[in-house]
C-alpha cells in the first residue's frame, strides 16, 4: 500500500501502460486523477471508482500547455494537492525512414512524445516547489537508439534531458524528477489508435523492421508486458526510491536504449 494517503495524476490513463499504472497504483491506496484526450478514460475511472478508488477523470489535450495546467487545477481543487504526476503521454505515430517523414509529421510527433511532458513539468512544478514536495515520473522510450522513428526518438531524448536537467533543479525544492524507459511492450490491441489511417504495405513492412529490431536488441528475444513497464513506474513514483532522481531507468529486456 505504498499510495496511502498520495494524490497522484496519470496522463494518457485511458489504455496501455497508463491505464495499467492507474489501476495498480489504485490497489495500493492512491487517489487518482486521470487525465486524457480520449473518453475511454471515464470507463477506467469508473472501473476504480466501483472499487471504491477515490478516483477522478479530466478530459484534455496535454499537447497544448492550457490543457496541463487546467488539468493540475482540476487535480488540487478535487484533492488539495498533486503528490505525484506520472507523465505517460507519447507514442510514435508513424514508423518510417527518416527521408520519408513530411515537415508537419515531424512537428506532430515532437508535440505528441515531448510537449505532453514539458507542458505537465511546467504546470505541475509552481504547486510542488510551494509544497517542497513531489514527484515527477516521467515515461520515455528505450527508442532513443533505433530505427524508423527519429521524430519519436529525438523526443524521448528531449524527455531524457528534461529529466535530467529538471532534477537538479528540484531537488533543493523537495523534488524528485525520475524516468523509467520502456522496451516494446506486448499490449491488446489499442482501442485509441496512435495514427487512424490504415498502413500500406510499406509502412507494415516499416514496423515489423522496428519490432525486429527491438525484439533482437533485448537480451531475452521478446516483448515486455503491461505489467513489466508499470511495476518499474510504481516504484520509481514510491518511496521506496527516494533516493532516486534524474535518472532514466531502461526497462527493455536488457536492451539500454
Ligand atoms: N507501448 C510500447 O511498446 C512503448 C514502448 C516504449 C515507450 N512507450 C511509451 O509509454 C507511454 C505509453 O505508451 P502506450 O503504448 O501505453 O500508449 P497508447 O498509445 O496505448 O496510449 C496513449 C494514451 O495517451 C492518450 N493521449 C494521446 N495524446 C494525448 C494528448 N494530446 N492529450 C491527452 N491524452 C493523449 C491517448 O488517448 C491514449 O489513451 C508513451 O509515452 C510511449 O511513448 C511505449
Amino acid at each position: 500500500m505504498r499510495f496511502t494517503d498520495k494524490v497522484v495524476v496519470v496522463t494518457g490513463a485511458a489504455q496501455g501502460i497508463g491505464a495499467v499504472v492507474a489501476r495498480r497504483i489504485a490497489a495500493e491506496g492512491g487517489t487518482l486523477v486521470l487525465a486524457d484526450r480520449s473518453e475511454l478514460v471515464i470507463e477506467v475511472c469508473a472501473e476504480l471508482t466501483a472499487s471504491d478508488a477515490p478516483a477522478r477523470y479530466f478530459l484534455c489535450d496535454l499537447e497544448t500547455y492550457a490543457g496541463a495546467v487546467k488539468l493540475m487545477a482540476y487535480a488540487v481543487a478535487e484533492f488539495g494537492r498533486i503528490d505525484i504526476l506520472i507523465n505517460n503521454v507519447g507514442g510514435t505515430i508513424w514508423t518510417k525512414p527518416y527521408e520519408h517523414y513530411e515537415e508537419d509529421e515531424i512537428e506532430a510527433e515532437v508535440r505528441r512524445s515531448l510537449f505532453p511532458t514539458l507542458w505537465c513539468c511546467r504546470a505541475v512544478l509552481p504547486h510542488m516547489v510551494e509544497r517542497t514536495a513531489g514527484v515527477i515520473v516521467n515515461v520515455s522510450s528505450i527508442a532513443t537508439r533505433s530505427i524508423n522513428r527519429v521524430p519519436y526518438a529525438s523526443s524521448k531524448g528531449g524527455v531524457n534531458a528534461l529529466t535530467a536537467s529538471l532534477a537538479f533543479e528540484a531537488a533543493p525544492k523537495g523534488i524528485r524528477v525520475v524516468a523509467t524507459a520502456p522496451g516494446g511492450t506486448e499490449a491488446p490491441p489499442r482501442k485509441v489508435p496512435r495514427n487512424p489511417n490504415a498502413q500500406s504495405a510499406q509502412e507494415e513492412t516499416w514496423y515489423q523492421q522496428i519490432v525486429d529490431q527491438t525484439t533482437e536488441s533485448t537480451l531475452f528475444k521478446r516483448y515486455g508486458t503491461l505489467e513489466e513497464q508499470a511495476a518499474p513506474i510504481l516504484f520509481m513514483a514510491s518511496d521506496d526510491a527516494s533516493y532516486i532522481t534524474g535518472a532514466v531507468l531502461p526497462v527493455g529486456g536488457g536492451d539500454l536504449g
